[in-house]
């Protein structure tokens, strides 16, 4: 089993190598994919340091490539680089994509996600690979392997949706950027990066996904005993796209002044919706109360406590009497 791993992990860097080479050193790779990257304004250090590729847009450019090296059937299709058909044919997953390689945080490539050029809808954004014996999507996470020095060093790590919104943000000076990417964040992944600091900063997109997967994310975050913050992004825009329309000074001093605790995020949002219903006022209340009863510390939950009364005026003592049935409940 450890050989066959092994043989994952060499044939996935093969594949990295790969698409690197045709992005940099073939006529397709530059005229399609580099100015791909050039015009979204990713920087050449940045595409270099993620090592980005682009995947030729035929059959099986890499299959022949791989198997002409030496390298078996049985992998290609373990790591889900090839595909067999019904026919038997063998083709590859990746054709005609921008290649970001996900790599697990020691730094060995385990996976890809490929975006399409092309803008009809019908074409799915991203294709990645599929699980593996090396590829365990749940437990990780893109860009840790080139943010965890940054996190350490900060404190803090940003947690984002998306490849492009890790490049970004890496670009705009902040190193210490991670993305769940192609699934929605898990337990796994946040005990990940608990390993390198108990501070996470939430920079999902400013669409109601972004805005729902935010305050999923945030309880989930809470309960593993973790400080949490929000910075939301104004008109749907994303991490990459806010950081490329303001530039990268004007994204810093964002991120910056707009993060928000948890707690004033979940009211502000909530707050918005419910108007100056008093019944939707008391569902409010109840909701952000059961996000800080999710707090393992109760001395932290007490602060929160504090916070609330004064956010939301209501009696301290209202709140607590809320937070010990929901714990109770739970129990
Ligand atoms: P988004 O739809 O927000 O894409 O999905 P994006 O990252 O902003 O992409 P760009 O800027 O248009 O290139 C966020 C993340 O969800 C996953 C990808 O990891 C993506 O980065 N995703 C999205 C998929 O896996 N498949 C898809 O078809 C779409
Ligand atoms: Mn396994
Ligand atoms: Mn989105
Ligand atoms: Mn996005
Ligand atoms: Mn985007």
């Amino acid at each position: 089993a450890y050989q066959a791993r092994e043989s994952l992990y060499v044939l996935s860097q093969f594949a990295a190598t790969f698409f690197k080479e045709q992005l940099w050193d073939s006529d397709e790779g530059r005229s399609v994919g580099l100015s791909y990257f050039r015009e979204r304004g990713f920087r050449e250090d940045v595409i270099r340091k993620f090592e980005l590729g682009y995947s030729p847009d035929v059959w099986d450019a890499l299959t022949q490539q791989a198997l002409n090296n030496g390298y078996a059937h049985q992998y290609l299709e373990a790591t889900g680089l090839s595909i067999r058909n019904d026919k038997g044919r063998v083709y590859d997953r990746f054709r005609g994509r921008v290649m970001f390689p996900i790599h697990n945080f020691t730094g060995r490539v385990i996976g890809f996600g490929g975006r399409t050029l092309k803008t009809e809808k019908s074409v799915p954004k991203y294709v990645n690979s599929p699980e593996s014996d090396i590829y365990h999507k749940s437990n990780v996470l893109y860009g840790l392997f080139q943010a965890k020095k940054a996190i350490r060093d900060a404190n803090n790590c940003y947690l984002v949706e998306g490849y492009a919104d890790v490049l970004s943000v890496h670009q705009a000076g902040v190193e210490n950027v991670v993305a769940s990417s192609g699934t929605s964040l898990t337990t796994e992944q946040i005990r990940l990066i608990s390993r390198f600091t108990e501070n996470v900063t939430i920079l999902y997109d400013g669409d109601p996904a972004g805005i729902k997967a935010s305050l999923r994310g945030l309880d989930m975050i809470l309960e593993e005993g973790m400080n949490v913050k929000v910075v939301s992004f104004p008109d749907r825009h994303d991490p990459d796209s806010y950081m490329h329309a303001v530039g990268a000074a004007a994204f810093r001093t964002y991120i910056e002044e707009n993060r928000k605790d948890f707690i004033f995020y979940k009211a502000d949002i909530l707050l918005a919706e419910a108007g100056n219903d008093p019944i939707k006022r008391a569902g409010i209340i109840r909701d952000i109360v059961e996000s800080i009863s999710k707090i393992p510390d109760s001395i932290k939950a007490s602060v929160f406590v504090r916070e609330c009364s004064r956010l939301l005026e209501v009696e301290e003592r209202i709140l607590l009497t809320e937070l010990n049935k929901m714990r109770a409940a739970r129990l």
